[in-house]
């Protein structure tokens, strides 16, 4: 197969790595990918969003399938436009992606399928949270403590759109499930947690993620299916009777809460930065399951997670997330490599044949492990083989998963 991966993220180099992989895999294309991604693929300088881009590339290059990685090409439709000119593309058309650019929207699904979300409240009373509507690359959502916060996140995500989603304020230890899915049939992927504040203790910022792991100790394999039967299978069956069937990944952001599980989110596309640390643990057809939920054909395909535990760590350029420093140059990411890490590229370009900074997020630096302690270890010391300076990481990567007993 001639498969075309669409973005530029640390994401994107994951999938190209675990594509790459794939017996079945003639020919890897991105765009417009990234120095890592051109290791294992021909980049071409096409922005995600450029349909007709894009659509030259599919014929140019009689692509059998084009997996669409960032959200904001699915919201805006891209999938919708390459598939009306017959390409098979693993991502949702814009009407079910509005599960993620909508979170009014999400909110109506999951009451009319029965899916346990945060109750929303009739007014802004901490504490609560407030969510702009639309999709705001993690900007728009603001958890209240005091009234005082409370009234000016209803300022701030009412400047962001008009309409605004107000919840209860849940607790409780945030998970991400991921699934495939045909529309019809799904396929869970292993659970994972990921660090969304920039500093050590959850302090600081939020970030496009610092970091992730997966299995995480929080889930058991057995609530693993129990959840994709009570989450994802009825928001899936849902959007499918409303005509607008949802092809691609469903990402649910979970809060287990002491009450039981409640969705706090869906994405439409792969999490960044869980799936860095997902795809390396994967066994089994990973192009069969991507095509086969392209395709409308998902049903038979296995997929499962290794025994391996996965570490990833973000090092982010100084000054991220306000005004991150571009043209640092990296070294030493074979030396890491050497040592058994995985490393994908995230915000990186090369200037005069030197690799450097070039984004807010720039490596994850992957560690495996027969434990996820194990994992850790080996994450950080790749961490400290990398010669980045002024890169920002956080140190608690997966802590608190090496703390929980059994
Ligand atoms: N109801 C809630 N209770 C507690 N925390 C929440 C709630 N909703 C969201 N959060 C926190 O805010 C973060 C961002 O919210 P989310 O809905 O995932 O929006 P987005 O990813 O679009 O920014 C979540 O990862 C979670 O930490
Ligand atoms: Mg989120």
């Amino acid at each position: 197969m001639k498969v075309l991966v669409v973005g530029s993220g640390g994401r994107e180099h994951a999938l190209a790595w675990k594509l790459a992989q794939s017996d079945a895999l003639a020919e890897l294309h991105a765009a417009p990918g990234n120095p890592g991604i051109a290791a294992l693929a021909h980049c071409h300088p096409i922005r995600m969003n450029d349909v007709e881009g894009l659509l030259g590339l599919c014929r140019e290059h009689e692509l059998d399938l084009v997996v669409i990685g960032p959200e904001a090409p699915l919201v805006a439709g891209v999938a919708d436009h390459l598939r009306r000119a017959g390409v098979t593309v693993f991502g949702p058309g814009a009407a079910a992606a509005r599960i993620e650019g909508s979170k009014s929207f999400a909110k109506e699904i999951m009451e009319a399928a029965g899916v346990p979300t945060a109750a929303e409240l009739a007014a802004v009373r901490a504490p609560c949270v407030v969510k702009a509507d639309g999709l705001a690359a993690g900007k728009g959502v603001f958890v209240c403590r005091t009234q005082a916060e409370a009234d000016a996140a209803w300022e701030q995500a009412r400047a962001l759109g008009d309409s605004v989603v107000v919840e209860e304020l849940l607790e409780g230890e945030e998970v991400s499930l991921f699934a495939l899915t045909d529309g019809v049939d799904t396929i869970p992927l292993a659970p994972a947690q990921d660090f969304k504040r920039l500093l050590d203790g959850d302090e600081g910022p939020n970030t496009g993620g610092m970091g992730s792991y997966s299995p995480t100790p929080f889930l058991r394999p057995d609530e693993i299916d129990e959840l994709v039967e009570t989450v994802h299978r009825p928001v899936l069956a849902e959007l499918a009777a409303r005509g607008t069937p949802f092809i691609g990944l469903l990402y649910a952001g979970l809060m287990l809460t002491g009450d039981g599980p409640r969705v706090l989110e869906f994405n439409c596309r792969f999490g960044d930065p869980e799936t860095q640390a997902i795809l390396p643990r994967l066994e089994g057809d990973f192009l069969g399951a991507l095509a086969g939920a392209a395709g409308g054909a998902l049903g038979g395909v296995e997929l499962s997670a290794g025994p391996e535990a996965a570490v990833s760590v973000v090092l982010a350029a100084a000054g991220y997330p306000d005004a991150p420093q571009a043209g640092v140059q990296i070294r030493g990411i074979e030396d890491a490599e050497a040592g058994g890490a995985l490393v994908f590229h995230a915000g990186t370009a090369v200037r005069d044949g030197r690799l450097v900074s070039a984004g807010g997020r720039v490596l994850n630096v992957i560690g495996l492990g027969g434990s996820v302690a194990e994992a850790r270890e080996h994450a950080y010391a790749a961490v400290e083989r990398i010669d980045f300076p002024g890169a920002q990481f956080r140190r608690d990567v997966a802590l608190r998963a090496v703390r929980v007993p059994g």
